[in-house]
Order: C-alpha cells, then sequence, then structure tokens
C-alpha cells in the first residue's frame, strides 16, 4: 500500500511521520476546525466551496488564520492526486497550549494537519437508525466536536446500520455524517432547512442547485419525521458518499421503493451537476 501524503504544519511527510503534541487544543479540547475534500480522477469538486466553508467556520470559532497559508497548504496536498479518487482531509486547531487551558492564550501558533487519500465512494444503498439530535447549537461549524455524532453512529452501528437520521423534536435535522432528502407522499423533494442548526453540506449545495433547472419542487423547511412512513425513497448526501439511498430507517416504517423513477432522475441530475462542475475545476 503506497504510503498516505501527510502535511503538518506546512512540511509534506508520509502520514506516519508525522508527530503531534498531546498539548494541541484539537486533542485536549476538539477546539479545531476541518474540511473534506473530494478528487475525482485527480480534480477537486468544489474546491472553493469548502475553502469558502473553512473561513465561514473559522470566523466562527475566532481562529485567526492566514488563509493564504491555507490554500498553499490545500495546494502541496493535492498534488498528491495524479487522476485518482480520493479526498483530503484537513484540519485547523487553535494551536497547542504550554499547559492545559480553557482560557486560550492569544499568542498561540494556528496548528496546520492534512492529509490526502486515494478511496472508492460507496454507491449501494445503507441502513440507518433514526435517533434524537442531542448535538450542541453551532452544528453550522465543521468542528472536530462530533462526539454527538459518533456515540449515536456507534450505537446505530451495533444494530447494523452505517448511519443515523437525527431529530430534534419530531423534526428532522441531519444525518451523523451527511446531510438528508427525501420524497414526501406527494413527491415533493424535503430537506432541513439551514436554520435547523446542521452543517451547511456542499453536496447538498449542488444537489439543490442541480434541481433548480428540473421540474422537481424542493422544499427546505421543517421535516417531520412522520414523513418518512409514506416516503418512497430517503438519501443522503455527503462529500465522500456522493448521494446515497437509504434501504431502510430503523425507527420508522421506511423501506425504499426500488421501482420509484424520481430517485434514478435525481441521480443523473446530480451526476450532469457534478460533471459540469469538476470540467470547470482548475
Ligand atoms: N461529513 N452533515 C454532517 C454532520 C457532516 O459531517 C457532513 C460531511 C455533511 C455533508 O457535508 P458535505 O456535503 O459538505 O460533505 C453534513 C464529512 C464528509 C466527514 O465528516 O467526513
Amino acid at each position: 500500500m503506497t504510503e498516505i501524503q501527510a502535511i503538518y504544519q506546512g512540511k509534506l511527510n508520509p502520514l506516519s511521520a508525522v508527530k503531534v503534541s498531546p498539548l494541541s487544543r484539537a486533542y485536549t479540547f476538539s477546539d479545531s476546525i476541518y474540511e473534506v475534500i473530494p478528487y475525482f480522477l485527480g480534480k477537486p469538486l468544489c474546491f472553493q466551496k469548502h475553502f469558502d466553508r473553512i473561513k465561514t467556520s473559522a470566523l466562527l470559532m475566532d481562529l485567526d488564520i492566514n488563509f493564504e497559508i491555507i490554500y498553499s497548504d490545500l495546494k502541496k496536498l493535492e498534488k498528491s492526486f495524479i487522476d485518482q479518487d480520493g479526498y483530503i482531509y484537513y484540519q485547523i486547531s487553535r494551536g497547542i497550549d504550554s499547559i492545559r487551558s480553557h482560557l486560550y492564550e492569544d499568542s498561540l501558533e494556528i496548528e496546520r494537519f492534512g492529509y490526502a487519500i486515494f478511496t472508492d465512494f460507496p454507491s449501494s444503498a445503507i441502513s440507518a437508525m433514526l435517533c434524537e439530535d442531542y448535538r450542541w447549537g453551532k452544528c453550522n461549524i465543521k468542528s472536530t466536536s462530533l462526539l454527538g455524532n459518533v456515540l449515536a453512529m456507534n450505537e446505530a452501528k451495533s444494530s447494523g446500520c452505517t448511519e443515523v437520521v437525527m431529530h430534534r423534536d419530531g423534526l428532522m435535522t441531519e444525518a451523523g455524517a451527511s446531510n438528508v432528502f427525501y420524497f414526501d407522499s406527494n413527491g415533493t423533494i424535503r430537506t432541513s432547512s439551514l436554520t435547523e442548526n446542521i452543517l451547511p453540506g456542499i453536496t447538498r449545495a449542488i444537489l439543490i442547485d442541480a434541481l433548480k433547472e428540473t421540474p422537481f419542487l424542493v422544499k427546505e423547511g421543517n421535516c417531520s419525521i412522520q414523513d418518512f412512513d409514506q416516503s418512497p425513497c430517503i438519501w443522503l448526501t455527503s462529500s465522500t458518499k456522493g448521494i446515497l439511498p437509504l434501504k431502510k430507517l430503523m425507527g420508522t416504517k421506511y423501506k425504499l421503493n426500488s421501482h420509484y423513477q424520481g430517485f434514478k432522475h435525481i441521480l443523473r441530475v446530480f451526476n450532469s451537476a457534478m460533471k459540469l462542475h469538476l470540467e470547470a475545476s482548475a
């Protein structure tokens, strides 16, 4: 297996050679943000949108970042891809404390770490479990504080599921590592609005944008989990899953209707949009 190429504080090295301090605030407090940028045949999908989301997350965390350096790190890592599929994982922490302290020094040096990995992306339907969303109130930040997601997803794993669909007071929010869409019983496409304290997914945005050119009606807003029982198709969107239908959703009566044409159409719309984005990609 080829070594995974990593970058730490601007220096490229094999991942196994990267050494980090246990006093990194990423380690002690999850005081860090991250990004996952997918590559297809060596080309990034919507690089600028991912870069802009790093900026937004940094702003919301009050991280004092030189974005030219971040850009340069990402472009160095990007060179690992020739014509492979894969993704860049990139993480920025507030820095390394001299001793653990909730209150941080203003003088900390931002800590940058990332790697580029070659991988195939899944395409077959998966199972998920419905569960309560008990995460914090700033899920719009792409922070590495993902304990709520991790605990829920691993509870689902013990029931044979690889994802969760979360809700607050009966209203859908998102999945553990993806956004969620579904067809309601009228054939309208539904997804939670960004005001529901969810991550503004880039794949979500690509799909919603592409659907504007089609007869499909997309409603962003409140999504009752009771809708799932009648839905012919629920699907997830994420940079590493693309768009992926759910076979079943434990905790509901939902079962994927594999004859339903709507999803096949959506998949074609998404794939053509992705092709256009990749062709436009530098
Ligand atoms: N997860 N919601 C959550 C909670 C996520 O973690 C993700 C992505 C998404 C989808 O966002 P996007 O379409 O921009 O990838 C929604 C990434 C892939 C991860 O943590 O690995």
